[in-house]
């Protein structure tokens, strides 16, 4: 069980380094005018969408599987995690987002400024703290 736990963080830790690095490309992305450096851009950011799904996928079937043998008494009274979970929808939401602007990136079709995306790019750091913190210290 404390193995699954480990390798669910592992999962996790990978499925943050695109949720964190992935943004950061669109900033570099937006601003960037030459035809090689963008298509560079698509390549890298098509990688690491790869890698960051292949984290996700991970950590919700590690997750799930830790949840499932922690049993349905577990699952009723914890209700930290239950929070956990919406913010999880959340961060799956936010890699949705993400899927589909390196598609607009690969179609030459972004709008947006290096601006927004910066702004973007602070939004999974603050669902990192609140689900750690959940998860480890289990307020409620
Ligand atoms: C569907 C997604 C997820 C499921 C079903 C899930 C489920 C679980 C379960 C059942 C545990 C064991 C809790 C315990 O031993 O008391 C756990 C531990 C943990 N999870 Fe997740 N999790 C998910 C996603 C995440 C995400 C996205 C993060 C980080 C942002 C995360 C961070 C952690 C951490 C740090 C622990 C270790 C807590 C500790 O024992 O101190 N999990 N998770």
């Amino acid at each position: 069980m404390l193995a699954l736990k480990a390798f669910h963080v592992m999962a996790m830790v990978t499925w943050f380094a695109g949720l964190f690095y992935l943004p950061r490309l669109f900033v570099y992305h937006a601003d960037t005018e030459d035809h090689a450096g963008r298509e560079r851009f698509k390549l890298m950011e098509k990688k690491l969408l790869i890698m960051s799904h292949i984290g996700m996928g991970l950590t919700f079937v590690l997750g799930g599987t830790l949840a499932w043998e922690y049993g349905l008494a577990w699952f009723k009274a914890s209700h930290w995690f239950h929070a956990k979970l919406l913010l999880v929808f959340g961060l799956l939401a936010y890699q949705i987002v993400c899927g589909r602007m390196v598609r607009t990136f690969a179609a030459d079709a972004n709008t947006r400024g290096h601006r927004f995306y910066r702004l973007f790019n602070e939004i999974p750091a603050l669902f990192l703290v609140a689900i750690v913190y959940l998860a480890v210290v289990k307020p409620f």
